[in-house]
Order: structure tokens, then C-alpha cells, then sequence
């Protein structure tokens, strides 16, 4: 039997993460947005590709949340994207009234469903669903980490004129200006790029990395990334729904791990059917270490902003 997926938001993110989804064959698919027509059109218009595309995925788009009962995945996209000259956390004050209701909705149709959180800030974002849902930690997690990774493979793979596949990354931290990319774990066919490339070229790419997601912003003039975005929520989604149990670096509650106490980061996790199954725990070097722990501090201070209880 197929999987139920509910994706909140249906604008750039959500209706690209449906597409995606849809288009794999594993899940059905509601899109749930407020404005009216919307999720309603996207679902029907994709719907109507699954002939094409040999999906028989079911999607339905609605303003409400009966159609959305006993989702095994919700997908939180809802909330506005940042303008040029903004930084995520310039989001804050407005997507916390939006992801409190919206997750508060979820949790009353689907109570035992995995929450997958897009909306930026993401990691204070993704600890505002642990909070409003009462979900155990394994249950809610950010997608970020593959998103920032996969940046960064992408440029690595341009410079050295390989496959994309053969590259593979570590960013850990949150998801902004503070993220960490590990070049010392970041791998070409198996062999460190710190072997292979020169430290400043290295530096320009961790750089570019970092402000991978304002590069496309101010391309864009209005919007933020979303065909990346939505690859990485889809890889997420076939993670659990297919209990692939691929190690993935996602924002994860951290209650302890790396040092760090009751704040969302991003981290190499497991991802199956029981949603984070793991947290892995990679030996950093002392740079590296404090690095992430500044990236957690700036998390901490935008949960602080949220007050919590
Ligand atoms: P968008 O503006 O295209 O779509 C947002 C949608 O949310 C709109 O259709 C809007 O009507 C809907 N919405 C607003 N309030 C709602 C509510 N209460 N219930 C249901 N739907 C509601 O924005 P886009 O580009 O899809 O981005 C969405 C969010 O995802 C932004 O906060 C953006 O910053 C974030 N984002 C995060 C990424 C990450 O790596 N975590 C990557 C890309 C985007
Ligand atoms: C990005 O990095 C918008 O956070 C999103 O592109």
C-alpha cells in the first residue's frame, strides 16, 4: 500500500516537493494550502502527468485538513521565503505564527505522523513543531543539511570536473551564515579534497557554500532556491518510506550529542520508517567542534526569541 504524504505550503517548495513525490510512484499526496485554487490546480495539473510519468500516485489539493487524516509524513513548507537584502532569520517573527497553527492542525488528524520541517529559520523553526506536537525528537527533523551539501558537491564537482556522484560532503550545524562545511570529511572517489585541491580554492567553495541559498535569492529578485530544496525533502521522504535507513545529514534534536543540549542542529542522522533512527556522532577536530557549537549558540538565541513553554 502506498504511503500518505501531506505537504503544507503549495508554493515553490511545496508544489516542487509534491512533484517530486508523486512522481516517484511510492506515496500518495495532499497539498494543503490557504489560498484557495492553488493546492487544488497544482494537485489536479500534476495528477494528470501520471499517465506520462508511469506514476499512479494519488494527489488532491485542499484547504483544509480532514483530507489529510493519517498522513505518515507531513512536509511543513508554509511561510514566506526571504527577499533580497534578508537572511533567513529575518523570517522569524512571521513563520512561527504559521508553523505553530499548521503543525498544530497536523498533529490533530495525523497524531503519529513524522514532521518534516522546510520553513526557514529552519532549525528554530523545526523546534517550534517539537514543542507544539509533542512528537518524540525521532519524529521531527529539518531538511537542510542535504540541501547545504549538496551545494557544496556541486561546486566541487564544477572545479574538478567529475561526476557529482562521486562526491561526498560534510556540512554539519545550523542552516545560515554559521553552518560548518567539514573539507576534512568531504570526499572526491573516496580521497579527502584537502589532498587534492589547494586551501584557498577549498575556501572560495566552503564560501560560496555557505552563501549558496543568497546567491539564488538575489538571482531571483523574488523567492528563495526550490528545485535543490525539493530534491533534498524527496530523498528525505524515500529514506523513511522505504525504511532505507540512509545516513543523511539533517537538523536534529540534540540532547547531548556533539556537546550540545536542546537545540535543533544539523547532523548525520539515520533515516527510516521510525523516522531519526540514529544520531551519528562524528570525532571532531577542536576547530571544528567550536565551529558547530557557535553555530548552535546562534540557533539557541533565535529559540530564545520564540520564548517557548
Ligand atoms: P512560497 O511563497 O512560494 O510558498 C509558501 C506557501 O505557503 C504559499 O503558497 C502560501 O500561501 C503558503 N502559506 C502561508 N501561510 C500558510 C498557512 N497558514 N497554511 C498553509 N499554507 C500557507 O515560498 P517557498 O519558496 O515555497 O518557501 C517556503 C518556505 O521554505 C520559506 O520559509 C523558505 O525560506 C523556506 N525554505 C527553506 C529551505 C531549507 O533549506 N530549509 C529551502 C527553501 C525554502
Ligand atoms: C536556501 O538555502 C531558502 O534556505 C533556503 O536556499
Amino acid at each position: 500500500m502506498r504511503k500518505k504524504v501531506t505537504i503544507v505550503g503549495a508554493g515553490n517548495v511545496g508544489a516542487s516537493c509534491a512533484q517530486r513525490i508523486a512522481e516517484k510512484g511510492h506515496a500518495d499526496v495532499v497539498l494543503v494550502d490557504i489560498i484557495e485554487g492553488i493546492p487544488q490546480g497544482k494537485a489536479l495539473d500534476m495528477l494528470q502527468s501520471g499517465p506520462v510519468v508511469a506514476s499512479d500516485s494519488r494527489l488532491i489539493g485542499t484547504n483544509s485538513y480532514e483530507e489529510t487524516q493519517d498522513s505518515d509524513i507531513a512536509i511543513i513548507t508554509s511561510g514566506v521565503p526571504r527577499k533580497p537584502g534578508m537572511s533567513r532569520d529575518d523570517l522569524l517573527l512571521t513563520n512561527v505564527e504559521i508553523v505553530k497553527g499548521v503543525t498544530e492542525s497536523v498533529m490533530k488528524y495525523s497524531p503519529n505522523c513524522i514532521i518534516i520541517i522546510v520553513t526557514n529559520p529552519l532549525d528554530a523553526m523545526a523546534q517550534l513543531a517539537l514543542h507544539v506536537s509533542k512528537l518524540p525528537r525521532s519524529r521531527v527533523i529539518g531538511m537542510s543539511g542535504i540541501l547545504d551539501t549538496t551545494r557544496f558537491r556541486t561546486f566541487l564537482a564544477m572545479e574538478l570536473d567529475v561526476s557529482v556522484e562521486d562526491i561526498s560532503a560534510c556540512v554539519l550545524g545550523g542552516h545560515g551564515d554559521t553552518m560548518v562545511p567539514i573539507p576534512r570529511l568531504t570526499t572526491v572517489g573516496g580521497v579527502p579534497v584537502t589532498d587534492i585541491l589547494p586551501q584557498e580554492t577549498i575556501d572560495r567553495i566552503v564560501n560560496r557554500t555557505i552563501k549558496g541559498g543568497g546567491e539564488i535569492v538575489s538571482l531571483l529578485k523574488a523567492g528563495s532556491a526550490y528545485y535543490a530544496p525539493s530534491a533534498a525533502v524527496a530523498q528525505m521522504v524515500d529514506s523513511i518510506i522505504l525504511d532505507k535507513k540512509r545516513i543523511l545529514p539533517c537538523a536534529a534534536y540534540l540532547e547531548g550529542e556533539y556537546g550540545i543540549e536542546g537545540v535543533f542542529v544539523g547532523v548525520p542522522v539515520k533515516l527510516g520508517m521510525r523516522g531519526i533512527e540514529q544520531i551519528i556522532e562524528i570525532k571532531l577536530t577542536p576547530e571544528e567542534d567550536a565551529a558547530l557549537k557557535k553555530s548552535a549558540e546562534a540557533v539557541r538565541e533565535l529559540v530564545e526569541v520564540m520564548k517557548l513553554r
